[in-house]
């Protein structure tokens, strides 16, 4: 299906920053990982968070959470509905991730979220995480200066981590041509 690419192991690579970043960082935390697809970064984080939520609208999400005994879950809503549920139900929002990012709201591609970017932005708003994490194609970025029109709607954010990384050099594809920023919030 149209995601399975990322599920392939040279595709794991865009998560070694994340995972570095946050190794030693996510001790009782809540993790919010938006329109997360299969999250495929769970199984390589520390476990020990105090909550994960995942969201997405795919059916069939298979990520094998077993070994933890923490609260890991994946509700299938679309991004606007889930904001909708953090927001209403207070939920604790400490580190945001948001991989993957299509830019569904500035192309035209029905498989991506045209309204990723907008709630990401209330999730930050509403939520303050002290880290927020993007990932997404290098692309983007020369094409719709994606990620640093996004930065500047993020004003309590600094940037503390920028990462370009080819994740399949020999495939010469922008797909696998990779970025990862790394914010945290300065101010409270
Ligand atoms: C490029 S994939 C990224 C998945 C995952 N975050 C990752 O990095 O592997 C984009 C994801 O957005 C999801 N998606 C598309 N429209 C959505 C919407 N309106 N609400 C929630 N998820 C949506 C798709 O189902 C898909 O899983």
């Amino acid at each position: 299906m149209t995601w399975d690419y990322l599920k392939s192991a040279k595709f794991y690579r865009r998560f070694d920053p994340i995972i570095d970043y946050l190794s030693g960082k996510t001790a009782d935390k809540a993790i919010i990982d938006l329109d997360c697809g299969y999250s495929p970064i769970l199984p390589f984080l520390d476990t020990d968070y105090g909550a994960y939520l995942g969201n997405d609208i795919i059916d069939d999400w298979g990520t094998d959470i077993e070994g933890t005994d923490k609260l890991v879950a994946f509700v299938k809503l679309t991004d606007v509905d889930f904001v909708d549920m953090i927001i209403r139900d207070g939920l604790e929002v400490d580190i945001l991730l948001c991989l993957g990012m299509g830019g569904g709201d500035v192309r035209p591609e029905k498989a991506e979220s045209a309204t990723l970017r907008d709630s990401f932005l209330r999730i930050i708003k509403h939520g303050k995480p002290q880290i927020v994490i993007t990932e997404g194609i290098q692309l983007w970025e020369q094409e719709y200066r994606y990620y640093s029109k996004l930065e500047a709607d993020m004003p309590d954010y600094k940037r503390v981590e920028h990462h370009l990384i080819d994740c399949d050099p020999a495939w010469n594809d922008a797909v696998a041509r990779r970025e990862v920023r790394i914010y945290e919030r300065i101010t409270k």
